[in-house]
């Protein structure tokens, strides 16, 4: 592993139990695989447009070469992300539950690298994903409790974390969630302590791209 993608998405700043989690998580990579680089893309402080009609235009646009300078660095903007994606072994997202899903920012993201043709292909057997290769982890913080019980059905956020990558191609992908750190101090320490626990548990020298 050469090149490690860190997206980081929290609006809470240094609070934030995602990046806390997906930073240690880093540091274990980089700690299995020395001499890696990480890219951080802190989307929170840096974010990308939304998918208004000015980026969609961009996107859309067969011949560049008549573009305004706005449209135009939309277009480039976007290819750059997608850029950064191709060149990343290693993708580590933080994703905070923000109403139910994911933070808008996170949302912008992959607005700019799921591009038809680039980062995935319709075939005659169905969407195919050009993303391959790649090892993904995504770090989910949530206030409530998700992975059983009766907000199960309510996680809008992982599933559908995984069906944007599964569709681009990134199919190796480890989720850890550090959930349920509403229910006070004492519940968010032990949620962060169990997820950053699972994190050094993770058997990073066996998986291949890992
Ligand atoms: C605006 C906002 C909306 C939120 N919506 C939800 C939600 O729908 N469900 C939930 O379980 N927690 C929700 N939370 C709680 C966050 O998921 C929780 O604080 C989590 O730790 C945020 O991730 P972070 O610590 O990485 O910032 C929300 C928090 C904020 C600030």
């Amino acid at each position: 592993m050469h090149n490690i993608l860190l997206l980081t998405s929290s609006p809470r700043g240094p609070a934030s139990h995602s990046t806390k989690v997906a930073r240690t998580l880093v540091d274990r990579l980089i700690a299995a695989h020395p001499g890696a680089s990480v890219t951080h893309r802190d989307l929170d402080a840096e974010p990308l447009p939304h998918l208004d009609g000015l980026l969609l235009n961009a996107l859309s646009a067969a011949n560049r070469n008549g573009l305004s300078p706005q449209l135009l660095a939309s277009a480039l903007r976007a290819d750059a992300a997608i850029s950064q994606l191709f060149a990343a072994d290693a993708i580590v997202i933080a994703a905070p539950m923000i109403n139910f899903g994911l933070p808008t920012t996170l949302k912008a993201w992959f607005d700019h690298i799921l591009r038809a043709g680039t980062t995935f292909r319709y075939t005659d057997a169905g969407p195919e994903g050009l993303v391959t290769g790649k090892k993904a982890y995504v770090v989910t913080a949530t206030g409530g409790v998700y992975s059983d019980g009766p907000m199960l059905p309510l996680d809008f956020q992982a599933p559908y974390l995984m069906q944007l990558l599964n569709f681009i191609g990134v199919t190796d992908v480890t989720h850890v969630a550090v959930e349920g750190v509403a229910f006070g101090p004492d519940a968010a320490a032990k949620a962060v302590e169990a997820a950053v626990a699972q994190v050094q548990a993770l058997p990073l020298a066996q998986t291949a791209a890992a």
